[in-house]
């Protein structure tokens, strides 16, 4: 995108040197926009489809994002509630209830841990709502980084954190290559850090499990050699590691060795200045995108206090920074979906809502088993599929001597009617295709395989 026109307005010389950066590329929404008027099977956006039957009881067969069946209920909220404005952090009651949630998805509850439970009620902040897992980032980001300073994520991330990172807040991504001998590489992330330590007084770091776009989630193993790694730098440099934990897809977990919740709760154990910020939402965890309701929660170590009343004037300080940022960003957050969130939790219960999603959770799991197991046959030296064990998406690594990334989309698009996302970042050593496949029904699959093989086969 030019700016021609802009560049000849005043607008131009006063626009701050983020509105001079920023632009909207030809990402997802590009592919996603040709896909719908171009594609036959579409797998570009990231937002889980069904057939109605599949995931609600006496469903029909329409072809529909999947939602849970109680949400058509909640169409009648009080008036009053929703039309007006919520608190700037969002609805107290909102608020405690995803702390609880938080809680609870910890499983320590389950089994029976008490002082890593008593740990995680005491030392993090109430949630403070934002817009979207999204805002929620930008938030985390601009809390902590200046103009030119580093943050470090793999090489294969969200595109939007580049947005956020590099375009707005005019920050630098230290990227790492993601995987190494198909597990988390560990000895790259060391090197990042070791790197970001000589030049800074803090290393901030993203992690995203599971990832888009690969899927991967770390082995229970690799979880523990994460967190025995971040405790090892942190004494080693003695300076603050704050770790941005984007959990946007947490509970969509399907292999039963993957670490099955957040890296968040064993970060938050730590005792060495390793400080987590948990982001997740309602928009994929409950099925809600366009809810635009995430939250933002920080991990407190208890060796900072000295007793309660400072741990509780902390927490007062750390809300004011955040609902700060939400007042400059969003204002406040959108308040039919705070009170239909704290609706739902009150009146169906936490068990009874991962129940009615474990529907929508195990129609993502054959899917993802069926798409490997057809990924599995193709026999082609020229690509390689990342680790992947949960979320929405797979990464297929193509040769980039051979085959680049758009070109390929746009060749499975044009001739194939297969829509895909591309990732071509070479200096980065990423080149491939992220299939969505959350909006691929499972008897497709086959078909959708085959058109990729026959793609690739062209480029032979
Ligand atoms: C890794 C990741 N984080 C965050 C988000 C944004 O979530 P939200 O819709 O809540 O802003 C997405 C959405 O695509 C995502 O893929």
């Amino acid at each position: 995108m030019k700016f021609d026109i802009i560049q000849k307005t005043p607008l131009y010389n006063a626009f701050s040197e983020i509105g001079k950066r920023i632009f909207l590329p030809d990402g997802i929404f590009y592919w996603a926009g040709r896909a719908k008027n171009e594609a036959e099977l579409i797998g570009t956006i990231g937002a889980a489809y069904g057939f109605e039957k599949d995931f609600i009881d006496g469903g029909n067969s329409d072809w529909l994002p999947c939602y849970l069946k109680d949400i058509k209920e909640y169409s009648n909220l009080s008036v009053k509630k929703v039309v007006t404005y919520t608190s700037i952090g969002g609805l107290q009651e909102t608020r405690e209830i995803w702390k609880e949630w938080i809680i609870k998805k910890s499983f320590y509850i389950e089994k029976n841990e008490g002082s890593l439970l008593s740990r995680l009620k005491k030392y993090i902040t109430t949630p403070v709502i934002t817009g979207g897992v999204t805002n929620g980032i930008f938030q985390a980001c601009a809390l902590f980084l200046s103009p030119k300073d580093y943050i470090i994520m793999p090489n294969k991330r969200w595109s939007n954190y580049d947005n956020i990172i590099d375009k707005f807040l005019g920050a630098k991504i230290r990227s790492f290559e993601f995987f190494q001998k198909n597990e988390i590489n560990i000895e790259g992330l060391r090197i990042a850090i070791n790197d970001v330590a000589k030049i800074q007084e803090k290393i901030v770091i993203l992690l995203n499990f599971p990832n888009n776009p690969t899927g991967y989630v770390p082995s229970k193993k690799e979880g523990s050699e994460i967190i025995d790694l971040l405790r090892s730098c942190q004494l080693t440099h003695n300076k603050p590691i704050i770790v941005l934990v984007d959990d946007a897809y947490e509970p969509y977990i399907y292999s039963d060795n993957a670490l099955n919740k957040s890296i968040f709760y064993d970060l938050h154990q730590l005792d060495e200045n390793v400080i987590p910020i948990k982001l997740d939402g309602i928009t994929k965890e409950l099925l809600i995108y366009g809810g635009r309701i995430g939250f933002l929660t920080l991990g407190i170590k208890p060796h900072w206090l000295d007793n309660y009343e400072d741990l509780e004037t902390l927490k007062l300080e750390l809300n004011n920074k955040f609902e700060g940022f939400n007042r400059a960003t969003i204002s406040n957050p959108n308040s039919f979906y705070q009170v239909l969130t704290h609706d739902l939790f009150i009146e169906k219960g936490m068990d009874h809502i991962v129940h009615t999603r474990d529907k929508v959770k195990n129609l993502l799991k054959e899917r993802y088993d069926y798409i490997n197991f057809e990924l599995g046959t193709i026999n082609n030296p020229e690509i390689s599929i990342d680790p992947n064990s949960g979320g929405f998406f797979l990464f297929i690594n193509l040769n980039p001597k051979k085959i680049k990334a758009t070109e390929f989309a746009n060749h499975l698009l044009k001739k194939y009617k297969v829509g895909v996302i591309p990732i071509e970042r070479l200096d980065e050593n990423v080149n491939g295709i992220r299939i969505a496949y959350c909006s691929i029904d499972l008897n497709k699959i086959p078909e959708l395989i085959k058109r990729v093989n026959f793609a690739l086969n062209d480029f032979s």
